[in-house]
């Protein structure tokens, strides 16, 4: 017999001795480890088509053929039983795993907006459908915009209402978010209808003053604005935030930039007047602060005092929340803690 069929032969008998071990492999480090014994580096098949080059020339074409098929041969058979041992270790782990798919799923929490945001998103909502727009400002505010511009000059005793903290001789964390209205105004001429959310920061701290809170600040100058005007939109907002029944009285106050100034009471929310805790047996609680523009804020952007007029007001959001929600401790907010968050 020639040497190449003989060749041939020997593959054709290792490709059978191949089939009977490869099927006989129980895992696939086991098949991976005896196909390698044909078809890897030193396998008996790869050694054949190594020496290939020994043969005549007209043979070798056969022969490399022959060679060739026995090596896919193999692949394809180590191929096909690992893919075989993967289906029946699925099965194995289908059966004995017992997944019990009438469970109920562990879900997912959907996360929620906090309550101060929900709260600004919701007041600024009723000030839009009134017409008013949403405007921001920095909270490192400069000395002019949180004070001197608003009316409020060094010596103040104003100045010592808001424990301020001051980053440097000119420039705070602003007290509050009625620079904004300064910003504003220098900004664009008359009419002006604003509202401004946002972060503002005293020097405070015990269960309904926290060191950073958030206010939201109005503002509406236009030729002829009247304290009536004033009452309606304020009114107007507390019967929306509130619920159309809530009275409200006006009670005169001051402000360096506001002229005649007032504070707003709503009847308690806990007691509907008749006197509690939370109103301090008062049956009244404070919500906002506000005011006919003083001339000189005016004077200061620019505006002329003898043409427009307008009002501001200002309120603290968290204490918005806390009459809505009934929260008593204001350092709930900022704590978050998931068992509060969840509840709204
Ligand atoms: N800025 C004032 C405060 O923080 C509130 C206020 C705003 C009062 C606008 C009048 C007009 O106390």
């Amino acid at each position: 017999m020639s040497e190449s069929k003989q060749m041939e032969d020997l593959a054709k008998s290792e490709v059978e001795k191949a089939r009977e071990e490869i099927a006989a492999a129980p895992d696939e480090a086991s098949v991976h480890r005896t196909k390698s014994l044909y078809t890897g580096k030193g396998g008996s098949i790869t050694s054949m088509i190594k020496s290939l080059k020994n043969l005549p020339l007209e043979e070798r074409r056969i022969t490399g053929t022959t060679l060739n098929n026995s090596r896919d041969a193999v692949e394809t058979l180590a191929k096909e039983r690992v893919a075989e041992i993967k289906r029946s270790n699925m099965r194995k782990s289908l059966s004995s795993d017992g997944i019990d798919v009438t469970l109920p799923s562990r879900g997912r929490e959907a996360g929620s907006l906090h309550p101060i945001k929900l709260v600004t998103k919701e007041i600024s909502a009723i000030f839009e459908r009134m017409g008013f727009s949403v405007m921001d400002g920095p909270e490192v505010e400069l000395d002019y915009y949180n004070f001197e511009a608003l009316n409020i000059s060094k010596d103040h005793p104003a100045r010592d209402m808001q424990d301020t903290f001051y980053i440097s001789d000119d420039m705070v964390l602003r007290t509050h978010t009625s620079p904004v209205q300064i910003r504003v105004m220098e900004n664009q001429s008359p009419p002006v209808r604003v509202v401004v959310p946002g972060k503002v920061y005293r020097c405070d701290s015990d269960v309904s003053h926290s060191p950073m809170f958030h206010q939201i600040e109005g503002l509406m100058v236009d030729s002829g604005i009247s304290f009536a005007n004033l009452k309606s939109v304020i009114i107007g907002f507390i019967c929306a935030y509130f619920g159309e029944e809530t009275n409200v009285r006006f009670r005169p106050s001051f402000f360096p930039f506001t002229e005649p100034s007032a504070e707003v009471d709503i009847e308690c929310v806990m007691c509907r007047g008749g006197g509690c805790n939370v109103c301090k047996k008062t049956g009244w609680l404070e919500v906002l602060g506000c005011g006919m523009v003083d001339p000189q804020v005016f004077k200061n952007v620019g505006y002329n005092p003898d043409k427009v007029s307008g009002f501001a007001f200002g309120m603290g959001i968290e204490r918005m929340t806390m009459l809505k929600f009934g929260i008593d401790d204001i350092r709930l907010f900022f704590e978050n803690d998931i068992r509060f968050l969840r509840q709204f």
